[in-house]
């Protein structure tokens, strides 16, 4: 995380419940201008529903500030007008639709000269769906359909990308392909993400500060440093294999 840069996200106290108790228990976290955050953890850790509530999904108690402006009050369309944009686990492209219909639901509010521009930056990024823009984006492979969907959140020029767990179902080749175009496109544009992963190896490819989460609790914090050290990595996968023993005794209890 760069010191320097200007907080564009705090989170305080978020308490997220869907029935009787929280799966999130007050957790708090914040990110600096073009830093790349992970938050690592278990099935059912968490993760998700914070990302979910930062984008206005879930509601939630507690405080999100994004560029200085408390937006907690703020539903999903007003946040994502304001540049926070969530591309879901599973991707979640319109499959009926073609690819290029699909970017064009990314920026349905922006001008068409600014549309034409990001939609070519975009296939700049991934050369694969160029040439499968008429194409039902269903037809796209796993990997191919990860891309898209990014690009679909690209069009619409976010200030936060909220990354659901990008490299599910990916072979580890895709895996690799689509985190280099992610490198890139941070590198370029100095974008600010918030990538969802449950292995840490995956995530330490990109983020320089990562949360851990565990039973809706933040359980550890890595930074830069800890990131690329052993101890730090021993760390995360201490609390990780914590929390998977635990899920492995209940399914086998
Ligand atoms: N819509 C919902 N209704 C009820 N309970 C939910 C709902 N969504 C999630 N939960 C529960 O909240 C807890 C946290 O789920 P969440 O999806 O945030 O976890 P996660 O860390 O993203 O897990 P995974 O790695 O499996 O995606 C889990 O116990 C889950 O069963
Ligand atoms: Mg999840």
């Amino acid at each position: 995380m760069s010191e320097g840069g200007r907080k564009l996200l705090e989170v305080s106290d978020l308490v997220i419940r869907y029935g009787a108790g929280p799966v999130v228990h007050g957790i708090s976290l914040s990110m600096h201008e073009s830093a790349v955050a992970a938050m690592l953890g278990a099935n059912g850790a968490g993760k998700s529903s914070t990302m979910r509530a930062i984008a206005g999904l879930e509601p939630a108690q507690g405080k999100i500030v994004f560029d200085g402006n408390d937006i907690s009050g703020l539903n999903a369309g007003q946040r994502f007008q304001r540049g926070i944009v969530y591309v879901p686990e599973g991707r979640a492209i319109v499959t009926d639709l073609t690819v290029a219909e699909n970017l064009v639901l990314g920026s349905y509010f922006v001008d068409k000269n600014t549309r034409s521009q990001r939609q070519q930056m975009v296939l700049e990024f991934f050369p694969e769906i160029v040439n499968r823009l008429k194409s039902p984006a269903g037809l796209l492979s796993g990997g191919e359909q990860q891309m898209l969907a990014i690009g679909r959140a690209l069009m619409s020029g976010p200030r936060l990308l909220l990354l659901d767990e990008p490299s599910l179902g990916l072979a580890p080749l895709l895996v690799a392909r689509v985190y280099e175009r992610l490198g890139a496109i941070q590198k370029e544009q100095g974008l600010t993400a918030l990538l969802v992963e449950q292995s840490f190896h995956v995530a330490a490819k990109l983020a320089d500060h990562a949360w851990v989460m565990r039973h809706g609790h933040i359980v550890g914090q890595l930074d830069a440093q800890a990131m690329r050290s052993r101890e730090g990595r021993q760390q995360a996968i201490d609390a990780y294999l914590g929390a998977r023993q635990e899920t492995e005794e209940a399914v086998h209890a």
